[in-house]
C-alpha cells in the first residue's frame, strides 16, 4: 500500500464527477513519460503542448475547439481496454467523450472479427453512421473510423467498396488515430489508415481511460497470439505475442489500488503465456522520469515498483502443464524472462483487499507454479477459464490445440486437487471441421463429467485466412452445427443447474457492485468464484464475524465497492439470491474461514427461484 500522503495526493487528484474526470484527463499527464515521447513521434505533441485555455464548466467547447468522439465497442474484454487506451491518446490530443452519437464530430467503432455473426452486426451499425451524415454539408458530416480486429481484413473494402468508413486502424495503431483523424478532417472524400501490426506495441506507459468511480479495471498485460489454432482468426487480426514490462504493469496496479479499485482483470489474447523482459532500457527510463516528478505519487509509486523489481530478474520456462505441447519454441521466448506465475504473485501481493482475474488463458499455461499462486494468494480469484474447445482428441488434433482429451482431463483434476471448490469455466466450438457424431459425443459428455460452472458456447464460424479455412473443409452442415451446439449446451445446463443447488447454504465474501437491474432494493455483486449474486439492501448490519446463521446488526451501511458476507438462500440459472450477513473484508473473511466462501452447512429447506 502506499503511504498516506500518496493516497491523499491521488484522492485530491481524482475527480469525482464523469465531467471532473474529462478534465482531469485531457490534460494532467495522465500518459507516462514514454507515451509521451511516442505521442509526441507521432505528431500530437504540438497539440498536446499547446495552451490549455481551459473547458468552460458547463461544458461549452473551449477556445482550441476541442472535437467530441463518440466510440462504440464489440468484442472481448480486450476490445473494451483498448477503447480505453484509445480514448486516452485522444483526450491527450484534443478530443472529449460524448454518449450522444449525433453530437459526435468523430464516430468510432471497435470491432470483432471471431466470429461471422460479429461482423454482420458492424456493418449494419456502420451504414447507420453513415446515415447520419446525410443532409450535412460536407464539412460537418461525422468522420467515421473502424478499428480494431477487422481493420485489416476489410479494409479495401470499407474505404473502397463501400466507402462507410473514412478511416481505418488496427490494434496497433492506435496512437496514431488524431494523425489519421486529422488527415481526413476538412478533406471531404479523404481516406486514412493504418493496419501496421507491431511486434512491440503494448501500450505499456498510456493509463487508459476508465470509468468514473468503477471498482472493477482491466489491465492489459500482454498482447497478440502466438498459437495459430485453426479456427481463430486473432493471430492475423492482432499479430505476434507481446508482454508489456512489470514495471508499467505494477505502476498501474498500485494506481488503481490508490484509486479504490477492488477487483482488477489481467488481459491478454493468451495471458498465461506472460513473457516479460526483467528490466529493459525502457523500464529503466520510465522508472527514473517518473521519479523526477517529485510531488506526485507517481514518484512514490516509481520507488516501490523498483523495489520490488530489484527481486525480478527472470527466470528458466518451467515448461507447460502435463501432457500439453506448443508449436513454437517455448525456450527461446521465455527463458531469462518473468513469467505468468511470478507476475500474477507480484501483481496480487500489491494490495490484499484488491480481488485479481485474468482472462483469456490457454490450459497449456497452467504448470504446477501457476496453480501454486492461485492456491496461495488468498486474492487470486478461484475461477479459472480453461477453454476445452473439444472433447475429442481427434478434433483437438485438427485444431491444433496442443492436448488430447486425456491430457486436459488431467489438468483439471490437478486444479481440484490443489485448489479445493476452484471454479472453472470454458469455451467450446462445436461443428468444427471434420467434426464426427462420435466426436461431439465426446464434447457433450465432457461437459456433464467436468460440470462447469460457464461456458461460452459457439458453432463454428470459418474465418478466412485461418488454417481451418485454407487447409481444411468446413463439412458441418449448418443445421447440425446449431443442433449439436444445442446438445452441448442443455449438457452444460443440466450440471450448471446442478451446481446452482449445491451454493444452498453455503456463504461468500461477495464484492458489491451496484443495485440490481431489475429491482432496485436489491445489490448485485460477485462471489470469489464470479458468480453473481443478488441480496437485498440492508443498511443496519455489524461486522461479520463468522456465525453463518444469523446476519449481524448495527450502522454499517452497504456501497458499491464494499465486501459484504452473503449466505446463499435461492437461485436460479446464472444467479444465486441469498441474504447479507455483515460487513467484511477479503482478508478477514480469509482470516474466519480460510478461503472467500464456505461450503453448504445445511440447505435450511431453501428452494431454487
Ligand atoms: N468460430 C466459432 N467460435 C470461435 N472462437 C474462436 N474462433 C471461432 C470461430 N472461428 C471461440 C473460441 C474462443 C472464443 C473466444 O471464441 O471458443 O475461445
Ligand atoms: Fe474479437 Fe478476438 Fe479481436 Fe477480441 S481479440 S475483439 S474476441 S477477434
Amino acid at each position: 500500500m502506499a503511504t498516506p500522503r500518496a493516497a491523499a495526493a491521488v484522492a485530491a487528484a481524482r475527480p469525482s464527477t464523469p465531467r471532473r474526470r474529462a478534465r482531469a484527463r485531457a490534460g494532467d499527464g495522465r500518459h507516462l513519460d514514454a507515451t509521451a515521447d511516442a505521442v509526441r513521434a507521432a505528431g500530437v505533441a504540438a497539440r498536446r503542448a499547446a495552451p490549455r485555455t481551459g473547458r468552460a464548466e458547463d461544458g461549452e467547447e473551449d477556445a482550441r475547439g476541442r472535437r467530441a468522439v463518440y466510440v462504440e465497442t464489440y468484442g472481448c474484454q480486450m476490445n473494451v481496454n483498448d477503447s480505453e487506451v484509445m480514448m486516452a491518446v485522444l483526450e491527450g490530443a484534443g478530443y472529449d467523450e460524448t454518449k450522444e452519437v449525433n453530437d459526435a464530430d468523430v464516430i468510432l467503432i471497435n470491432t470483432c472479427a471471431i466470429r461471422d455473426k460479429a461482423e454482420a452486426k458492424i456493418w449494419q451499425r456502420l451504414a447507420y453512421f453513415r446515415s447520419l451524415g446525410n443532409g450535412k454539408k460536407r464539412s460537418e458530416k461525422p468522420v467515421v473510423g473502424v478499428l480494431g480486429c477487422m481493420a485489416e481484413r476489410i479494409k479495401e473494402k470499407l474505404l473502397e467498396a463501400d466507402r462507410l468508413a473514412d478511416i481505418v486502424a488496427g490494434p496497433d495503431a492506435y496512437r496514431d488515430l488524431p494523425n489519421l483523424i486529422d488527415a481526413v478532417v476538412g478533406n471531404p472524400g479523404g481516406k486514412a489508415m493504418n493496419v501496421q501490426l507491431s511486434v512491440e506495441e503494448t501500450y505499456a506507459d498510456i493509463i487508459p481511460v476508465r470509468e468514473a468511480g468503477s471498482h472493477s479495471a482491466f489491465v492489459t498485460i500482454m498482447r497478440g497470439c502466438d498459437n495459430a489454432c485453426a479456427f481463430c482468426i486473432v493471430p492475423y487480426t492482432r499479430g505476434r505475442e507481446r508482454s508489456r514490462d512489470l514495471a508499467s504493469i505494477m505502476y498501474e496496479i498500485r494506481l488503481l489500488s490508490e484509486q479504490g479499485v477492488k477487483e482488477v482483470t489481467l488481459l491478454g489474447q493468451n495471458v498465461n503465456s506472460y513473457a516479460g523482459e526483467p528490466a529493459s532500457a525502457t523500464t529503466t527510463d520510465f522508472l527514473s522520469s517518473l521519479r523526477g516528478e517529485s510531488k506526485d505519487p507517481i514518484a512514490e509509486l516509481a520507488s516501490a515498483s523498483t523495489e520490488r523489481l530489484a527481486s525480478a530478474s527472470g527466470s528458466a520456462f518451467v515448461g507447460y502443464a502435463d501432457g500439453f505441447a506448443s508449436r513454437y519454441d517455448p525456450e527461446r521466448k521465455r527463458a531469462g524472462t518473468i513469467q505468468f506465475a511470478e507476475l500474477l504473485d507480484k501483481v496480487a501481493s500489491v494490495d490484499p483487499e484488491m480481488r485479481i482475474r485474468f482472462t483469456s488463458p490457454h490450459p497449456k499455461d497452467f504448470p504446477d507454479d501457476v496453480l501454486r499462486v492461485i492456491r496461495d494468494r488468498p486474492n487470486v480469484s478461484k475461477c479459472l477459464h480453461m477453454p476445452a474447445q473439444s472433447g475429442s482428441s481427434a478434433t483437438l488434433e485438427r485444431m491444433a490445440r496442443g492436448y488430447t482429451r486425456e491430457s486436459y482431463f488431467a489438468l483439471i483434476d490437478r486444479v481440484k486437487a490443489m485448489i479445493p471448490g476452484c471454479a472453472i469455466t470454458t469455451d467450446i466450438i462445436s461443428g468444427f471441421c471434420g467434426e464426427t457424431e462420435d466426436d461431439h459425443e465426446d464434447t457433450v459428455s465432457l461437459m456433464s463429467a467436468i460440470g462447469y460452472e460457464q461456458a461460452f458456447m459457439f458453432a463454428y464460424s470459418e474465418r478466412e485466412g485461418t488454417a481451418g479455412q485454407r487447409h481444411q473443409i468446413d463439412d458441418v452442415p449448418e443445421d447440425v452445427k446449431q443442433r449439436r451446439l444445442q446438445e452441448v449446451i442443455d449438457a452444460f445446463r443440466a450440471r450448471a443447474a446442478e451446481k446452482q443447488q449445491m451454493e444452498i447454504g453455503s456463504t461468500h465474501c461477495v464484492l458489491v457492485e451496484g443495485p440490481s437491474k431489475k429491482n432496485s432494493d436489491e445489490w448485485t455483486g460477485k462471489t470469489d468464484t464470479s458468480k453473481w449474486v443478488v441480496f437485498e439492501k440492508n443498511d443496519a448490519i455489524g461486522k461479520y464475524a463468522g456465525d453463518e446463521d444469523a446476519p449481524t446488526s448495527g450502522s454499517y451501511g452497504v456501497k458499491p465497492g464494499d465486501y459484504v458476507a452473503v449466505r446463499v438462500t435461492g437461485c436460479s440459472t446464472g444467479t444465486l439470491f441469498g441474504q447479507v450477513l455483515g460487513k467484511t473484508s477479503l482478508v478477514e473473511f480469509q482470516n474466519l474461514h480460510g478461503a472467500q466462501w464456505t461450503t453448504p452447512k445445511s440447505s435450511n429447506g431453501a428452494s431454487a427461484r
